[in-house]
């Protein structure tokens, strides 16, 4: 297994992370809301939702279509399940959908930069195989960071301690802070030297999880490369979380930006 992908399975894993995301819910931002009205107003009655976590974005999707979530992590399958008890979720990699035979989904989405946690070899297949089970004109909305973002060379953020005067909470949160703290000094240490730099795409240590995930970062053209090599149509919707099309200069604040490909309506 890729080491990448061993450090997310087991952040993915934690018992934190899984809480975390049952608790999440609404749009992450203006571009997401962006990007899924802009599938959605298209068509899309049957769809496909990878990497669902806590089943966030299930609440903002299903609404009288034909749903299915999928994650590889057993329990946030748990807690999408218990969120939406009238949905359907099911255990599996997004690396394997042979599950679903090919044009079964009209509309297949992967949130939050799930992709980027993927292995290099594993995001490619992931890719083919959303693009197998789309039909013609098909969509897949995603979000992937970018490369260049300035946050990637920035030192890490140590976050403060809340006062409060419960001593309970008090001492819990400084139990968290420490732990956090030297968790991620830990991890970055050890990790920095698993990062790929290479000119159209890096693998990084991310913040996020207190430096427990690694993830892929994208250029314009790579992206692009990507998806063709996947079969999708070379035009795809490139928006900012501010929801505004992007051009083709992708600016250094620009930490992760959503995707919608769509497949050729003729194979
Ligand atoms: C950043 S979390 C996002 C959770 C949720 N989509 C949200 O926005 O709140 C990424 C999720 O993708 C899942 N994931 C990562 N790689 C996956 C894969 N290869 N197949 C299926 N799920 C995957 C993880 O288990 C995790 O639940």
């Amino acid at each position: 297994m890729h080491r990448m992908e061993t450090i997310n399975r087991k952040t993915w894993e934690n018992a934190w992370s899984i809480r975390e995301y049952s608790r999440s819910e609404g749009f992450l931002d203006e571009g997401e809301r962006a990007a899924f009205d802009h599938a959605t107003t298209q068509g899309g009655r049957r769809i496909l939702d990878i990497g669902i976590g806590g089943g966030r974005t299930a609440g903002l999707l299903a609404d009288g279509r034909d749903y299915t979530g999928i994650d590889y992590t057993a329990g946030m399958v748990e807690r999408a399940r218990a969120n939406h008890p009238t949905l359907r979720f099911e255990h599996m990699d997004a690396r394997d959908l042979s599950a679903f035979p090919d044009a079964s989904f009209d509309l297949v989405v992967f949130s939050f930069n799930g992709i980027d946690s993927v292995d290099p070899d594993g995001r490619v297949r992931v890719l083919e195989e959303v693009s197998r089970v789309l039909s013609p004109g098909g969509r897949f909305v995603f979000s992937t960071f970018h490369k260049d973002w300035q946050g990637f060379n920035a030192l890490p953020d140590y976050r403060r301690v809340e006062w409060t005067m419960d001593p309970l909470r008090l001492g819990f949160r400084l139990y968290r802070y420490v732990e956090g703290g030297i968790l991620k000094a830990i991890r970055l240490r050890k990790h920095r030297t698993l990062e790929v730099h290479a000119e159209d795409h890096a693998i990084l240590m991310h913040g996020a999880h207190d430096f427990g995930i690694m993830v892929h970062a994208t250029t314009r053209q790579h992206l692009l490369d990507q998806l063709g090599q996947a079969g999708f149509a070379g035009d795809p919707l490139l928006i900012d979380r501010d929801g505004l099309v992007l051009g083709h200069q992708w600016p250094s604040s620009l930490h992760f930006l959503y995707v919608v490909a769509q497949k050729p309506l003729q194979n």
